[in-house]
């Protein structure tokens, strides 16, 4: 996690490290500090907490040179000693994303040469390690290339000596990191939306990857020290999309984006009149053609993505699939199956422990492999073969919304084109799928509409210290994921479970202060689901149930009804999860969570 921000200006780039540090502040958020170069002199300032913390403390400070971190404890307590950046002997500064296995060792081999350690993290080798180089009369760019062959782990990093007011040296691997390109300005950042009101244009390192940076331009040496040339992209983002606008809050503005995010990941698809494998790469063809199953392999809210995909895909397009959590399967010893589609799912394309499966699944022998992501440029996109791209747009609140509605977008759209490749989808059926999605922006809409009632019903559960979710089949990893985010953004101790479940044990749970959400939709497990909520409402729990169009379901004493507006059939998990988000955004609200950066979290898990 933790967000990188870098700068050569002729202009005061102080400025622009902190606004881009604002906008880093979803991957990390515990502490922040920043590094200038001024009159020979490294001049830091570091504080616990929000970057706005820093922003005040730094006020006098200008420069045209500088790094700057937001960071998210992984080594070391959130404290100023650990803030970044580190600094060696008042002479080399350095920013650190990532992990550096072999820390250890070389704290002890570097202590052993007389430095001296300041902090507890694993990153303040790096600092020590680069000066130990430069101090034998290296360039900059020597010696942390140097020093970087000798480190063992993750990182994308940014490197500033105090008698070197012309350069500033990055380099990433397993981290992202990308250059932004001015007109006589040169920047560094781990994502774009930190650079949108400097520049657009952007060149994305490659692993292993070190770059020399000046006011006139830069250099890239790939990971044997060979120069080499990267390509140019102009991003597509606005400064405005990562700006808040009218909303209170991120997650807010994510939620209420979601009609958009559902159109535009599925423009393409639903203006034709049919569906074609390319939208998943242009060997999708060859590829669906060879696989008999499917794994799906991700993490947390992708996780659950996968969950209601399993459904989709035994159910309508006929074909095996397991979904198994990233962390989990990267450590275990399984049976690779050449014949196995494996998906891997993120938003982030970043996220260490899915990108670990990803290359687990590779080694075991697995041929095709496919990644459902939000970010173009991503690990995750690359070490793919084909590849999804939801067009969510960004997604800053820690809490995963229109990322994951988008994804489930995707997995629909797979399933499909896997029914049709195997002959089980016959063009009406085609057609009426197309048309259900084409209705799907309209739909969410409606959802969202229902806010304000929404927002009175979570009402209810400010008090509460516990709540269950209740689903079945289809909408059992809807809410999964409810509870998910419940607990994440309100700290309300939030299970789910699949409603036939509750008499084997969690019905144990239930009494008058155990709120238990249901998530009900008119569909073939309606009539079950009712008998459970009975098993509930019998043992004094009270009951808020997400009902959709048809499913005569009434209000009682102690049984709340939110009513959706209509049935979406296969759709419909997408359209529960609205209102879920609705819920949690509320209580969150209610208690007076920070709701967009909640604690000990951060948006991106680059480590394990
Ligand atoms: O970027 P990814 O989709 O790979 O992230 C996976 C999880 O860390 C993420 O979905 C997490 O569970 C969310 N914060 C939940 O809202």
């Amino acid at each position: 996690m933790c967000g990188i921000v870098g700068a050569i200006a002729q202009r005061n780039v102080v400025p622009i490290l902190l606004q881009g540090l604002q906008r880093l502040e979803y991957r990390g958020y515990d502490s922040a500090g920043l590094v200038v170069v001024n009159n020979q002199q490294l001049q830091r300032e570091r504080s616990t907490g929000r970057v706005a913390k820093l922003s005040a403390i730094s006020a006098n400070i200008s420069s045209h040179l500088g790094i700057a971190h937001t960071r998210w404890a992984t080594h070391g307590v959130p404290s100023e000693r650990n803030a970044h950046p580190h600094m060696s002997n008042n002479l080399i500064a350095v920013v650190h994303n990532g992990i550096i296995e072999n820390y250890e060792a070389m704290r002890t081999r570097l202590t052993a040469q007389g430095y001296v350690f300041t902090s507890d993290t694993d990153s303040e080798v790096i600092a020590h390690l680069i000066h130990s180089h430069y101090a034998r009369g290296n360039s900059l760019l020597v010696a942390t290339q140097t020093a970087l062959s000798e480190l063992v782990g993750a990182y994308a990093i940014g490197v500033v000596a105090a008698d070197n007011a012309d350069q500033l040296i990055c380099a990433r691997k397993g981290s992202p990191l990308l250059l932004g390109v001015g007109i006589e300005e040169n920047f560094i950042a781990s994502d774009v939306s930190a650079l949108l009101a400097v520049t657009k244009n952007v060149v994305y390192l490659e692993e292993g990857d070190v770059a020399e940076i000046s006011l006139h331009g830069y250099r890239i040496f790939n990971a044997r020290g060979e120069a080499v040339e990267r390509p140019l992209h102009v991003s597509e983002l606005s400064n405005e999309s990562v700006e808040l606008g009218e909303y209170r809050h991120y997650m807010q503005k994510e939620i209420h984006e979601q009609p958009q995010a559902l159109a535009d990941t599925l423009e393409g698809v639903c203006n034709s009149q049919s569906l074609i494998p390319g939208i998943f790469g242009a060997e999708a063809a060859a590829s669906f053609a060879q696989v008999k199953s499917i794994l799906i392999l991700a993490c947390g809210t992708s996780h659950h993505a996968g969950l209601v995909a399993r459904y989709w895909l035994e159910e309508i397009a006929g074909i095996p699939c397991n979904v198994e959590i990233a962390s989990e399967y990267r450590y275990r010893v399984s049976v690779a199956n050449p014949d196995t589609l494996v998906v891997t799912i993120s938003q982030s394309g970043e996220t260490a422990d899915t990108l670990a499966a990803l290359n687990h699944a590779k080694e075991t022998g697995h041929v095709h492999t496919l990644s459902i992501c939000n970010v173009p440029e991503s690990a995750l996109v690359r070490l793919s073969k084909l590849r999804f791209l939801t067009r969510a747009g960004p997604e800053i609140g820690v809490a995963s919304t229109k990322a994951f509605t988008t994804q489930l977008a995707a997995l629909f759209l797979l399933t499909l084109l896997l029914a049709k490749q195997r002959g089980r989808l016959s063009v009406q059926q085609e057609q009426g799928h197309l048309h259900a999605l084409r209705h799907l922006p309209s739909a969410a809409q409606a959802v969202l509409n229902l806010e304000p009632e929404i927002a009175k019903l979570a009402e209810r559960f400010a008090d509460k210290r516990h709540a269950l979710f209740l689903g079945r089949g289809l909408h059992y990893p809807i809410a999964l994921e409810g509870a998910l985010k419940l607990k994440e953004i309100s700290y309300i101790h939030a299970e789910a479970y699949p409603a036939g479940e509750l008499k084997h044990g969690p019905l144990a749970l239930v009494d008058k202060d155990m709120p238990v959400i249901a998530v009900a939709p008119n569909d073939a497990l309606l009539e079950k689901l009712k008998s459970n909520l009975q098993e509930v409402r019998a043992r004094g729990g009270e009951l808020y149930v997400f009902a959709d169009a048809g499913t005569r379901l009434q209000p009682s004493d102690g049984v709340h009804i939110m009513q959706m507006p209509e049935h979406a059939g296969y759709l419909s998990p997408i359209l529960h999860t609205i209102a879920l988000q609705l819920l949690a955004y509320y209580v969150a609200l209610k208690k007076g969570t920070d709701v967009d950066k909640p604690r000990n979290l951060a948006k991106s898990v680059t480590v394990e």
